[in-house]
């Protein structure tokens, strides 16, 4: 993972192909860029002020590079077991990051640290990256609602529960 991000951040803006974006959930265009066994390269574009919403991406570790434009990333981990995502209840998060991002920086998650992520564009939209490590396992991907008020200001402990889009 930090191998990845290191060598994420030296890429050279010209060589990552433009790639066929789609649009998706009314928020994002998004498409791959390359693929090989156990990786996924993703490039997503997002116009001013969009929100991609809370998500977590077990099992799989990602890297987001930020390309053009700038974006707030919000990660966040579940205190406690993590419920299934069939399940409606509501559960305590902890925020454990909160980056701006500009081209050439990464934000970066694993199945156990900084495991759910939101992103905000900044004021020009927002091209970036995701290298997705695919891990032994079972796929499985949910978005969340997260309460925009704390709980725990100090703490930064927030109340979310596992939704569809
Ligand atoms: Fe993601």
């Amino acid at each position: 993972m930090a191998r990845i991000a290191e060598a994420a951040v030296r890429l050279n803006r010209s060589t990552v192909p433009a790639g066929k974006l789609y649009p998706f959930g009314g928020f994002v265009d998004i498409g791959p860029v390359a693929k090989a066994p156990a990786l996924a390269i993703i490039l997503w574009r997002m116009g001013p002020g969009a929100v991609f919403p809370p998500h977590d991406h077990d099992p799989v570790d990602v890297v987001t590079l930020c390309l053009e434009g700038s974006c707030r990333a919000h990660h966040f981990e579940i205190e406690g077991p993590r419920p299934p995502h069939e399940s409606r209840e509501r559960f305590t998060l902890r925020q454990t990051l909160d980056l701006h991002m500009t081209p050439g920086r990464c934000s970066s998650l694993t199945r156990t640290r900084d495991y759910i992520h939101t992103f905000q564009a900044g004021p020009q939209g927002v091209l970036a990256l995701d290298i997705n490590t695919s891990l032994p396992g079972k796929g499985s991907f949910s978005f969340l609602d997260i309460q925009t008020e704390a709980v725990d200001a100090g703490q930064r402990l927030f109340k979310g529960n596992w939704k569809a889009l």
